[in-house]
């Protein structure tokens, strides 16, 4: 078959580039077309082949998905932010800066009967108005349990500079009594199945929350609040 294959292109150069084969070549000897069938069926056996494992593979998958889904029934868990107390909203004109501090109480249910969840360190709140941080903060480290609930309170300050446009527009917020404010928060996290520990991912939830008013010893009214999660692995 190679050997045809060479004497073919040697028969081909001889002519000096021109591609069309010689007269008694056009018609193949009906060896050489068997040859080429049986390659091409063999072919066809190899992506049979393939596609057995591939269907094998994928039947595997969703096996273990099942037993997954039937055996760790698996639910999402959830998060919602209670309350907003703030202590400290200051503006300071002498060098353009916002002092904030303020404790978010948040709730983060596991209502899983046999998936923990293990929340990292090296987690980060920040708290944005306009673009603009206002202040940080981080969530505590801990392993959450199945089915339990537990209300954290996340203390976060910042002091960060400030232009006037960001104190019209807040002006303006609190007259009409709906501030909008966006909450990042990133958090490592892993899965605890039964014993094992999964891999770790980080969760990113935006948290946008409209309050009536951010001001100092108040507790802001959360008139509303929607969340938008990322998982990266
Ligand atoms: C929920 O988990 C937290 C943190 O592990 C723990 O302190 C708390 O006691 C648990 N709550 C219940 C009801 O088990």
């Amino acid at each position: 078959m190679e050997y045809g294959n060479q004497k073919q292109y040697s028969a081909l150069s001889e002519q000096g580039g021109n591609l069309q084969p010689p007269p008694q070549r056009r018609n193949l000897p009906p060896a050489r077309f068997k040859d080429h069938r049986s390659r091409r069926g063999s072919c066809c056996g190899c992506l049979c082949w393939c596609c057995c494992f591939l269907l094998l593979f994928l039947i595997i998958l969703g096996a273990i998905a099942c037993y997954f889904i039937f055996v760790y029934k698996p639910q999402v868990p959830s998060y919602s932010v209670d309350k907003l107390a703030i202590s400290t909203f200051e503006f300071s004109a002498s060098d353009l800066t916002l002092s904030v501090k303020l404790v978010a109480t948040v709730t983060a249910d596991n209502p899983n009967t046999m998936i923990g969840i293990t929340y990292g360190s090296g987690s980060r709140v920040v708290v944005m108005y306009q673009n603009t941080p206002l202040c940080s903060g981080k969530l505590p480290s801990f392993y959450q349990g199945h089915q339990n609930k537990t209300v954290m309170q996340i203390t976060m300050e910042g002091r960060h500079g400030y232009d006037s446009r960001l104190q019209q527009a807040l002006q303006e917020n609190q007259q009409s009594g709906s501030v909008p404010t966006d909450i990042y928060v990133s958090v490592p996290v892993s899965l605890k199945l039964g014993g094992i520990d999964l891999k770790q991912v980080t969760v990113n939830i935006l948290c946008s929350l409209v309050v009536d008013s951010l001001q100092p010893n108040k507790q802001a009214s959360i008139r509303s609040t929607k969340y938008k999660v990322n998982v990266e692995f």
